[in-house]
Parts: structure tokens; C-alpha cells; sequence
């Protein structure tokens, strides 16, 4: 098997059976399980190891381990998965998910995560969003934290060669096949050449795309991109979750993630005129959801206005639109968002504010230093922050190999498991459990395969093109890149129509001229305008992928909401939209039916209802 670096004139080559493009959750997993099937495992990560969107999953990891409550069951998970996807998720991968995610959150302890616990001391599990138990196993509010810091524990003693601060710029193929990839280092600027029988793009998310996110840098739509452009197709790119609580003042923290962890404790979400607004609206399909805690049926109403769980809790998707609601009808906070009480249990419990920072540390401390507000006594301003995208590389569901040889996905740049809108919680599961499978398929791929041959032309055709910025004079990298986020955020955002999509697409395709014109000085150490502009084409794809899907979708449905076509239509319930480039370098969208569901799948949906 391979492992060596040499270098050659140009650029560093490194050879690996299987590299691992990403170090988050689903990254690490990934390398951990690819370096126990005994192949070597290059690890690539654009920022420093540990610095990844996975501790932004703050309020706990969703698995059926009925430690709070023995009517949990793998097959509620799956239900309550595929319910608030909208029906639109890959059956066999929520299938799989909630079987193996027990499996894999036990496993996570057995390699030292310490969870907070119950009384008797098993791992402790709380209440979260679409969720019809207490599912979610955490560590306070710094569960993603701890996920990663227990990973990277594991996996940095399996011999794992890990590659810091390096981002990919293409994909190398052999024929129809993925061999590699081509990346520079941000420390000195030199290219890098990765040598591999298969690669996982484990990159996350499309978050800087738009302008208010709770993804920091890194997160340009790499992964995405770089399948799109090796022939992968791309599904459900019309799905943007908007989490429905980012801070929202003072501007410079805008967009900063504040834990449904807090409205899992008991958090209140109430508009200026101290209503709690998220009792005016409770959708059809969670009418009939049963209260888990009988005895808390004080928290459940209000008025004449009855629900069945704390209505704070209902879908990402809807609570994000009902803040929206509030906002534009002029019953927003002072600095345009609402409020999100937690402060108020301390009229429950005579420890209250002890309570609070136990069980919400991370909380309380972001508040104190960023806001000067104390969440113990006052309420906090949110309005919802783009999170997450449900939409990625379509992969099959066992392997989470794409459709181009060689290449896998995992965790949030995969799609399929999470639908039209993802229940908070599940993207720290889903990466153990997919991160795992993707490692474990791509070595036996890299066994079964040889390492095929780097093409020098296209590798430097790609480093010639990179190095084009500093020989150009013009304008620089960052008003393109603010112009669209701007263009996303309030174009293609949680409110869409067409004519606004539209004029979006003209907006993204002159951006995409003048990306290609940008300019940059200086040297190539560490010129984070030169990494800005080479993050560019990605981010142009992306945005154009989420647009194009969007318009052709004309309904509403989980996290996609079309004011010009209210409400869900039939005739798309069965339908993902393919997102894929074509023979002239174009982006074309198809229509493709939803995978069937299992006639013992559509069963248990039903029992669950
Ligand atoms: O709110 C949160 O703690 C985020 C969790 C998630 O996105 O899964």
C-alpha cells in the first residue's frame, strides 16, 4: 500500500490509499474507520484539526437509546426522521441512521466522550425539535465539542497522516475514476498533490454563501463543488435550513448559533408584545404529536390555545418562518429579531439561575461577552441564521459512494437523510454513522483497486489558472464575495419567489464573470485574499445550484417556502431535483423520483403517525 511524499519541482505529492477531504465529525469518523480496515489515510483540513461546523451541533447527538424514555425506539426515530423531511428523505438512509446511531453514540463513550448523565447514570437525553422523545444524548450545550475532541483523541493514535490549513481546488480523475486531488497549503502557498485509490469529501456546509450563517470561513460549498464539477450529481439543493435562533445584535455577532438546547430546556419564544407567538400556529402533522411529560402540561398552552409539546419545539423549518412572521408584521425586537426567554424557569425552580449555566455554560458565557446580557435574568434577541444545507453529493445509501467511482460522502455535504428539513440533533449522529460507513466502503474500494495515473496536464492547468489572480489588476476578491451573500441572503432566502430567484441567477452569473477577473497582491503566504478569491468558483456553484432548484421547485415544502406557491403540492412529493453539470460545461436541473419506500418502512410511518 501506499504512503510516501516526495517532492517535485512544482508541488508536494503525497500518496495515500484513501483520503479523507474534511475533519469534521464525518471526516475523523471516516479516517478512524478506513485506518482500522489497514490502508493508509491522509487526512485534509482547510483550517487547523479541531476547528470544525460539528461544534455548532451544541444541543446533543438524536439516538433512540430510551435512557429518559423506554417508548423510544429505533423505528420512532426513522418516523420522526422521515416526518420532518417531509417524506422526502432516502428511506433506507433514515433506516439505517436510526438502527446504527445507538451503536455509534455508545461507542463515542467507549472512546472517552464524557455525557452529561441521569440520575442513575446512564447518558442523560433532552428533549429537541421534531423529536417525539427525549433523544438527544449531550454535554451541556458543547456536545459537538465534545464529539470532535473525542475523535481526534481516537484518531490521531491510528496513524492517520493529517494535512492542516490545506484547501482543494479540484478532483483528479483517471477516466471516468476519482485518483486524488489537487489542493495548495495556506501556510507557504505551495501546491499539493494527493495521490489516492478513493477519496470522502467530508466538507460540510454552503453556509458563507449567504450573509447571516453560523458557518465561519470555511464554509464555501467545497465538497459540493468539487463533486459537481467531477461529474457527481448534486439532490435536494432547494433545502436550506435557516436555524431559527442565531444571535441577532450586536452586528458583529450576528448570525452566531444559540442552541435549540435552550428551548430544549424550556426556553419561551415571545414577540415584543410579550406573546408567545408560536402558539398561533401548529401545522397538521404535528397536531396529533402526544405530550411526552403530562405533568408539564402547564408549559404546553396558553390562553384557549393548546399544544401538544411546547410549540417552541416544532420544526427548524416553521419556527424560523413563524420569527419571520412576527418580524415583518412589526412584532419584532429592537434589532429585528425576537426573544428567547429562559430566564423565566427560575419562577420553577429556586435554583434557577445555577440551573441554567449547568445545563446551558456555553450560553451563558456567549451572552455575558459578546452581548453584555446575562440569560439567567433577561431575555436574548435571536432571528434565524443559515445553518446547514440538506442538500449535497447524492451517494448511495450502504456505501455513500457517489456516482463517480471512487469518490464518497459523508455527513453534510452527502444528502438524502435528512429530506426537506433536517430535526436538529441528527447531523451529529448522522456523521458518526455515515462518516463511519464511507470510511469503512472507501477502503475496500482502494483495496480492490490500483492507485490509476495522475494527469500532469490537468494539474497544472489547475495551478497555472490559480496563480492567474496576482498577474491581473482589477478589482479584489471580498465585494464579490459580500455582493453575493448579499444577493443569497435576500434573493434565495427563507422567503422565496420567483422573480426575486431570478434576478438572482443574472446577479450570480455576472458575479461569476468578474470571480473570474479578480485580482489579487502580495505573496503566497498566507494571503487570505488570494484564499478568498480561489474560494470563489465554489461558492458561485453552489449559490447556483441552490437557485436553479429552487425556482424549479414550485411548492412549499420543509425548509423551501414559496410565497408564490403556498403549501405543499402533491405533485411533488415524490420528486428530488438532480442538480448536474453537463457535456458544455453548463448546470442543468432534472427531475427524479424520491427513492421507493419499503412497504415495512411506509408500515412503521403509519404506526407512528
Ligand atoms: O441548536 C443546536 O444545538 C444545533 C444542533 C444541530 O444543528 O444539530
Amino acid at each position: 500500500m501506499l504512503t510516501a511524499a516526495k517532492q517535485t519541482m512544482d508541488y508536494q505529492t503525497h500518496e495515500h490509499d484513501v483520503l479523507v477531504i474534511g475533519a469534521g465529525g464525518a471526516g475523523l469518523r471516516a479516517a478512524i474507520e478506513a485506518s482500522a480496515a489497514d490502508v493508509s489515510v491522509g487526512l485534509v483540513c482547510k483550517s487547523l484539526l479541531g476547528k470544525a461546523h460539528t461544534v455548532m451541533a451544541e444541543g446533543g447527538m438524536a439516538a433512540s437509546l430510551g435512557n429518559v424514555d423506554d417508548r423510544d425506539a429505533w423505528s420512532v426515530h426513522f418516523a420522526d426522521t422521515m416526518r420532518g423531511g417531509q417524506y422526502m428523505n432516502n428511506a433506507r438512509m433514515a433506516e439505517l441512521h436510526a438502527k446504527e446511531a445507538p451503536d455509534r453514540v455508545r461507542e463515542l463513550e467507549a472512546w472517552g466522550a464524557v455525557f452529561d448523565r441521569t440520575p442513575d447514570g446512564r447518558i442523560l437525553q433532552r428533549n429537541f425539535g421534531g423529536h417525539k422523545y427525549p433523544r438527544l444524548a449531550h454535554v451541556g450545550d458543547r456536545t459537538g465539542l465534545e464529539m470532535i475532541r473525542t475523535l481526534q483523541d481516537h484518531g490521531i493514535h491510528q496513524g492517520i497522516d493529517v494535512h492542516m490549513e490545506c484547501t482543494v481546488l479540484t478532483l483528479l480523475k483517471d477516466g471516468e475514476r476519482v485518483i486524488g486531488a489537487f489542493a495548495y497549503d495556506r501556510e507557504r502557498g505551495r501546491f499539493q498533490v494527493f495521490h489516492a485509490r478513493a477519496v470522502v469529501l467530508a466538507t460540510g456546509g454552503i453556509g458563507k454563501a449567504f450573509r447571516i450563517t453560523s458557518n465561519s470561513w470555511e464554509y464555501t460549498g467545497d465538497g459540493h463543488a468539487l463533486a459537481y464539477d467531477a461529474g457527481a450529481d448534486l439532490i435536494d439543493m432547494e433545502f436550506i435550513q435557516f436555524h431559527p435562533t442565531g444571535m441577532v445584535w450586536p452586528p458583529s455577532v450576528r448570525g452566531i448559533l444559540v442552541t435549540e438546547g435552550v428551548r430544549g430546556e424550556g426556553g419561551v419564544l415571545k414577540n415584543k408584545d410579550d406573546h408567545r407567538f408560536m402558539f398561533d400556529d401548529i401545522p397538521d402533522l404535528y397536531k396529533n404529536q402526544t405530550a411526552d411529560n403530562e405533568d408539564e402540561g402547564w408549559r404546553y398552552t396558553q390562553g384557549d390555545k393548546e399544544a401538544r409539546r411546547p410549540p417552541e419545539l416544532l420544526t427548524r423549518d416553521h419556527v424560523a418562518r413563524c420569527i419571520v412572521r412576527e418580524v415583518r408584521e412589526g412584532r419584532g425586537s429592537e434589532h429585528g429579531g425576537v426573544y428567547l426567554d429562559i430566564a423565566w424557569i427560575k419562577e420553577r425552580l429556586s435554583n434557577g439561575a445555577e440551573h441554567i449555566k449547568k445545563k446551558l455554560p456555553s450560553m451563558y458565557h456567549q451572552f455575558k461577552q459578546l452581548a453584555s446580557i446575562d440569560i439567567t435574568a433577561e431575555a436574548m434577541e435571536v432571528g434565524p441564521t443559515t445553518h446547514y444545507v440538506m442538500g449535497g453529493v447524492r451517494v448511495d445509501a450502504d456505501t455513500q459512494m457517489s456516482s463517480v467511482p471512487g469518490l464518497f460522502a459523508a455527513g453534510e455535504c452527502a444528502a438524502g437523510l435528512h429530506g426537506a428539513n433536517r430535526l436538529g440533533g441528527n447531523s451529529l449522529s448522522d456523521l458518526l454513522v455515515f462518516g463511519r460507513r464511507a470510511g469503512e466502503y472507501a477502503a475496500t474500494f482502494a483495496k480492490e483497486h490500483d492507485a490509476g495515473a495522475v494527469n500532469t496536464d490537468q494539474v497544472e492547468g489547475v495551478a497555472r489558472r490559480a496563480l492567474e489572480p496576482f498577474a491581473r489588476e482589477g478589482e479584489g476578491p471580498y465585494k464579490v464575495q459580500q455582493e453575493l451573500q448579499g444577493t443569497m441572503q435576500d434573493l434565495v432566502g427563507i422567503v422565496r419567489q420567483d422573480d426575486e430567484m431570478r434576478r438572482a441567477l443574472d446577479e450570480i452569473a455576472k458575479l461569476r464573470e468578474r470571480a473570474d477577473r479578480v485580482a489579487v497582491i502580495g505573496n503566497r503566504e498566507y494571503n487570505a485574499g488570494w484564499h478568498t478569491a480561489l474560494d470563489l468558483p465554489h461558492l458561485m456553484t453552489v449559490s447556483e445550484a441552490v437557485t436553479r432548484a429552487a425556482i424549479e421547485r414550485q411548492e412549499s415544502r420543509g425548509a423551501h417556502f414559496r410565497e408564490d406557491h403556498l403549501g405543499k403540492d402533491e405533485a411533488w412529493a415524490k420528486i428530488n431535483l438532480v442538480v448536474r453539470k453537463v457535456g458544455d460545461g453548463s448546470m442543468q436541473v432534472v427531475r427524479e423520483p424520491v427513492p421507493a419506500l419499503p412497504a415495512e418502512l411506509a408500515k412503521i410511518i403509519e404506526e407512528n403517525r
